[in-house]
Parts: structure tokens; C-alpha cells; sequence
């Protein structure tokens, strides 16, 4: 690290010198004051950090839908550090600005001496991220989400963006749901924050650079499950929030949708242990309950199921995500969506050693209450074969330390989240517009040390893992200290990287020196740009049909995922 801290001011001397650019800290005025935030010299940027889109969320505003700010000031306000993260109970060191109720905050990131003074230069186009978790963690003040080096590439290759990044509720604070959340209108916040927070840059951006009627929503995994929920929100009424999105590793159709059956018992129970349960109004007590008292009820994994996650709720989602899509009730507009190959080996169940266990698993483990004659369809189609499971390409190995039928649970539960969804909403989204999947397919670098740096240290990700979940993002990123050293690594990190900000200008990822990428129905089967790494033997089109009986019929399965 004291090595990459040195070369970074190293450079910054260099461009401070060479091209004779003194900037300052930049003031941004908008709606409600200013605020000042930093100048970049190594990278020519200005970001501004933690700036609130909504008020506190503790309180009288706790599990209440997100309120807009109401305020003014005519001092300045520094927005120089990412603000605190909102609850959550993995206390990842990433999250640690601190944790709080007043949490709804985002970050900007933009190249620095655009449309100041007065100058004409065109308005740039917004690339807003969304973070993943589970719904659970998470935040945008992690590392792996810096949208500088991704800001940095657009300004290189000539087609400059906005990164934009926010805050959201998670777990039991954003996604609580009872009768009293129901009844009061409080339901699905962290999507509500969502929309807030792009009513925000609809109303600011422009104060920044950006241009608000070139918004393209973009997340992974939880983020990629929001980011179709937004899709299909309110059955596809944008309120022209945003303009195309972008999901990596994540349906709307993924994330179950229980109901007050299984929630209210959750409910109850919180109630309980503070003490609420006699009030008149259990969610107004609620509110009333000091944020470190009701704290630890609240803990998504000392609570049963795997938490807290988005409802149908009649107003936000006004049905099953699969039914929206069904129906085409969704926002007819670009998309960019894709998995990694080997989805599944992060979710896989460990010790799954023979069909019997297997067969236990998928009936009372995976959470969708699959009848039995199903499961026996699905262990059909998913045969014990290590050709055929997850990692795809390892062959006869099994990885057996991790159960002897470890690579067959992994290609089941991959499909059963990602690969199946993918296809559904990929059939349903082409009808409407253009649609561009990838299956990303290149075995990520790992750091193998905190002091591995740009430079050094580090390896490829361990061959049981595979090209796992998450492998895509050091690459969209463009971050040399994530993407790791290898040159053919980095080159894939250029074309992606590239893509992607050609598709936030354009809704289309094509352009000079990329790959073709097709749209999705230029084929019957479906079409997908498997991108990997020239030393793999670079990017390339596929049809969308592997392990395609298995996805189909999962697939029908996920249409009636909801209690
Ligand atoms: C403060 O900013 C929000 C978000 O842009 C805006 O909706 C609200 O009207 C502003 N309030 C005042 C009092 O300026
Ligand atoms: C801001 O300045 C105006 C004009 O001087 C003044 O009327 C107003 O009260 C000030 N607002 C605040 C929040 O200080
Ligand atoms: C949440 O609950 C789990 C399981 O009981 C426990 O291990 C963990 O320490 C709790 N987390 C916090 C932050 O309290
Ligand atoms: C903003 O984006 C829209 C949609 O892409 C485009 O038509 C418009 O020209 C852009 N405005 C500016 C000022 O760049
Ligand atoms: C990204 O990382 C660089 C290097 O550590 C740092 O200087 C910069 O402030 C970060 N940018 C953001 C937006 O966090
Ligand atoms: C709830 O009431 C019980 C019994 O009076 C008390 O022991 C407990 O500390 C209270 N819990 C909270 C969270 O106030
Ligand atoms: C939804 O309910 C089922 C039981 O019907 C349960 O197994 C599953 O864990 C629940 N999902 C969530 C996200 O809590
Ligand atoms: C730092 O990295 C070097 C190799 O890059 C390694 O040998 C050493 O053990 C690492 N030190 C720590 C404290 O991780």
C-alpha cells in the first residue's frame, strides 16, 4: 500500500507540473445550498462524497417511506467523505464510515473542468450504481465500488460519464413487512430510497455536469435484483427517473417475494422484545425505541430465512416480478445483462454428498418449497456428472472437499438464481427493446494479502470458485488494484469497461475495435457475448442454450416463487 500511496503522488506531482493545472476543491450550488468537494489531482477529477438525498431515516422516519429533504443554507457545506452506511450486521471494514440511521447519502464522481463558467460542453451522461448484499450489507463506500478509475477510462476513450453511487436501507430496516407496514404504506423502502435518490439527480445533476435525461441505472447482484425491481416498478412507470439499466448477476425474479405469512411472525416477535406489543400502534412504537435497544432484534442472520427482502406490495411492485414480466409491465427501454459463468459456487450448500441429500436439500434448504416430484425432475436434469457441473470446463474433477456432489448443487442452484432468471427476463426485455447479454467467463485475480499491490502479489481465484459471483465487477470498475496485474487482464478490463460506458451513452455497448455483440433475439435460442480474456481466446457469441432443459424448468418453477 505505502508503495501505490507513493506512485499515486508521484504522478500527481508530474500532472500538477507538466500540464500546469492548478485546480481547487469545486463548489457545486444546488437546490438546497452548496456543497464543496474534492479535487483529484492524480486523476483530473472531482468528487463529492456523502452528500444526504433524504432526511434521517431514525425516528419518526424509521421504517417509514424515505422523506425528501426540506432545508436550505446559505453557508457551504463540505461533502469530502463518504457518509455512514446504513445498518447492517456484517460490519464489513468497508462499511465503516460508521453505521447510522441517517444513512441516505451519495457520492458523485465527475471529470473535473466540465461545463464551468459558464461553458457550453454537453451535459454527461449518469452511470448510477447500485451496490449488492443481499439486500442485507453493504455499501457505497466500499472499495471495489471507487468510480474513479471507470470516470477516468470515459474521459480516455472520449465518451465522459458521471458516476454516481448512493446509500440504501437494508435487511429488517429497508425491507421490514407486516400488516402495520402494509396498512401504513410503508413497504419496500430500500426501492423507495432508490427512486428518491434518483428524484435527487433528477433535480441536481444538472448542477454537476450531468445530464438528467441520460440516467442509466446499473447494479449487481442485489443491486441487479433492484435494478429490475426499478424496472418493473409501478408496472414500468419510470417518471422518467432513468433511461436504460444495466444488471450484472441479479433478476428481479431472483429475490423471493414472501408475504405477511412469513414475515408477520418476524414482525411480532420484534415487537415483542422491545416491549411494543401492548401499544395501540406497534409501528409508531416502534419508532420510539432507541436505534442500540432495538438494534440487535433486527439481525438479519440471528432471524430465520436469509432475510429481509422486497414484497409485492400492490403500489412499488404491483405483482410478482414474473408476472410483470409476463404481461410486458415493465420499462421498455435498453438493457445490458449478464452472469459470470459459474454462478452458484458461492451459494452451493457445503457436504452434499449423495442423491438423498441432495434431494433433502432441495426440498426444505433452498427455500421454495418445491414439491417432491419436482425435485426428482430436477436431480433428472442436473445429472451427477462433474462434466456437467459448476465450475463448467473442469472435468472429471469434483472438488470433493466441498462434497462429493459439490459441482451438481452448484450448477442447480446457479441456474434456480441467475442463469434461469436471466434467460426469462432476457426473452421478455428483447420483446420490447434492444438487449445485449453477456455470461462473463474469465477466473478472477485475488489478492492474496493485504499488501498486494498493483504490481505484486496476488493470484488467479481458487479453481473450485470458478469464474464466480462477483468476478465481473474489478473489471467493469477498471480498478488496477482490483482487476490485478496480468496485461491480458487489464485489457479485458478496457473492453468492458468500455462497453459499458458506450452503452450509458448510447444504449448500445458496439463500437470501433469491440467485439460484436449482437442483440439478444438475433437468434432463436437467444444470443449471448461470452467474455473472457484473448490468452482464453477472447470474447465471443453463443448461442443461449447451455444446460438449457434445466433453466427452462427452473424456470417455471421461479413463476410461482412467492408464499
Ligand atoms: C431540497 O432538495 C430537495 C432535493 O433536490 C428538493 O426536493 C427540495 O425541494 C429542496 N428543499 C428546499 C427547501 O429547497
Ligand atoms: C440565507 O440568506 C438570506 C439572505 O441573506 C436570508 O434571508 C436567509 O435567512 C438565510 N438563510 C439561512 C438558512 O441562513
Ligand atoms: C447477528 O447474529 C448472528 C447469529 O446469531 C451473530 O453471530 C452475530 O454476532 C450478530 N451480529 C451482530 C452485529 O450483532
Ligand atoms: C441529454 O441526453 C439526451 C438523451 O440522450 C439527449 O437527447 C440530449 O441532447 C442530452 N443533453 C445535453 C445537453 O447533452
Ligand atoms: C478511488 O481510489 C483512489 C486511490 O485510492 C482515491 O484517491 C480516490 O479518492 C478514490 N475515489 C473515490 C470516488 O472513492
Ligand atoms: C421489556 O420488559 C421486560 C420486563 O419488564 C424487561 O426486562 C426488558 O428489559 C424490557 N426490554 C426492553 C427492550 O425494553
Ligand atoms: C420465504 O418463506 C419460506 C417458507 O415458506 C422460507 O423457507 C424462506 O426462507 C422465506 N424466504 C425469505 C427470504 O425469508
Ligand atoms: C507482503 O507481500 C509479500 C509478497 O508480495 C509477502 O511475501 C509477504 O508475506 C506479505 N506480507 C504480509 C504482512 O502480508
Amino acid at each position: 500500500m505505502a508503495v501505490l500511496k507513493l506512485a499515486v503522488s508521484l504522478l500527481a506531482t508530474t500532472l500538477g507540473t507538466t500540464a500546469a493545472i492548478t485546480r481547487v476543491d469545486p463548489i457545486v450550488s444546488i437546490k438546497n445550498g452548496s456543497y464543496e468537494g474534492l479535487y483529484l489531482p492524480a486523476f483530473d477529477q472531482d468528487i463529492f462524497l456523502g452528500i444526504p438525498y433524504a432526511q434521517d431515516t431514525g425516528g419518526a422516519n424509521r421504517f417509514r417511506i424515505p422523506q425528501s429533504l426540506d432545508e436550505t443554507w446559505n453557508d457551504t457545506r463540505a461533502a469530502k467523505a463518504y457518509g455512514p452506511g446504513c445498518p447492517d450486521y456484517y460490519l464489513s471494514a468497508e462499511v465503516l464510515h460508521g453505521m447510522s440511521e441517517n444513512c441516505l447519502s451519495i457520492n458523485i464522481v465527475r471529470p473535473a473542468g466540465i461545463r464551468q463558467n459558464g461553458n457550453e460542453a454537453p451535459l454527461l451522461p449518469v452511470m448510477f450504481w447500485i451496490h449488492g448484499g443481499a439486500y442485507q450489507y453493504g455499501g457505497s463506500a466500499q472499495p471495489q465500488y471507487n468510480l474513479t478509475y471507470l470516470v477516468q477510462k470515459s474521459v480516455d476513450i472520449g465518451f465522459p460519464i458521471i458516476g454516481v453511487s448512493l446509500n440504501y436501507r437494508k435487511g429488517g430496516w429497508g425491507n421490514m413487512y407486516s400488516i402495520e407496514i402494509q396498512g401504513s404504506g410503508n413497504t419496500n423502502l430500500a426501492l423507495r430510497d432508490m427512486r428518491l435518490a434518483l428524484a435527487w439527480v433528477q433535480e441536481n445533476i444538472g448542477s454537476f455536469g450531468g445530464n438528467a435525461s441520460s440516467v442509466t441505472i446499473w447494479g449487481q447482484s442485489a443491486g441487479s435484483f433492484a435494478v429490475g425491481q426499478l424496472v418493473m416498478s409501478y408496472g414500468g412507470r419510470t417518471d422518467g427517473l432513468f433511461h436504460r439499466s444495466i444488471q450484472e448477476s441479479g433478476s428481479a425474479t431472483t429475490a423471493w417475494c414472501n408475504g405477511s405469512d412469513w414475515y408477520q411472525p418476524i414482525y411480532n416477535k420484534i415487537v415483542d422484545q422491545v416491549n411494543c406489543s401492548s401499544a395501540p400502534d406497534t409501528l409508531e412504537c416502534l419508532r420510539t425505541i432507541d436505534y442500540e435497544t432495538l438494534y440487535p432484534f433486527l439481525n438479519s442472520s440471528a432471524i430465520p430465512g436469509p432475510g429481509f427482502y422486497p414484497t409485492v406490495d400492490g403500489d412499488v411492485l404491483p405483482n410478482y416480478p414474473s408476472e410483470l414480466l409476463r404481461a410486458g409491465r415493465f420499462a421498455h427501454m435498453p438493457h445490458l445483462y449478464g452472469t459470470v459463468s459459474d454462478e452458484g459456487t458461492d451459494n452451493a450448500p457445503l457436504g452434499i454428498n449423495t442423491d438423498a441429500e441432495l434431494h433433502n436439500y432441495l426440498l426444505y434448504g433452498v427455500g421454495f418449497g418445491f414439491p417432491a416430484g419436482t425435485v426428482d425432475h430436477i436431480l433428472e436434469l442436473y445429472p451427477d456428472d462433474p462434466a456437467q457441473g459448476v465450475p463448467v470446463n473442469t472435468g472429471a474433477e469434483r472438488f470433493a472437499d466441498r462434497g462429493w456432489q459439490y459441482k451438481r448443487v452448484a450448477a442447480i442452484v446457479g441456474d434456480i438464481f441467475y442463469h434461469g432468471p436471466r434467460r426469462y427476463d432476457a426473452k421478455h426485455y428483447v420483446k420490447y427493446s434492444p438487449t445485449y447479454i453477456y455470461r462473463f467467463n474469465t477466473r478472477p485475480w485475488e489478492s492474496t494479502s493485504s499488501n498486494a499491490t498493483i504490481s505484486g502479489g496476488g493470484e488467479l481465484a481458487p479453481a473450485y470458485k470458478g469464474v464466480e459471483h462477483f468476478s465481473e465487477v474489478a473489471f467493469v470498475f477498471a480498478n488496477p488494484t482490483t482487476v490485478g496485474p496480468w496485461p491480458e487482464y487489464r485489457r479485458l478490463s478496457s473492453q468492458l469497461s468500455t462497453q459499458w460506458i458506450r452503452f450509458a451513452h448510447t444504449g448500445n455497448p458496439n463500437g470501433p475495435g469491440l467485439p460484436h455483440w449482437p442483440q439478444y433475439d438475433e437468434a432463436e435460442n437467444g444470443l449471448n457475448l461470452v467474455l473472457q480474456t484473448e490468452a482464453q481466446g477472447g470474447s465471443y457469441v453463443e448461442d443461449d442454450t447451455y444446460r438449457l432443459a434445466g433453466r427452462e424448468y427452473l424456470t417455471q418453477w421461479s413463476r410461482r416463487r412467492h408464499v
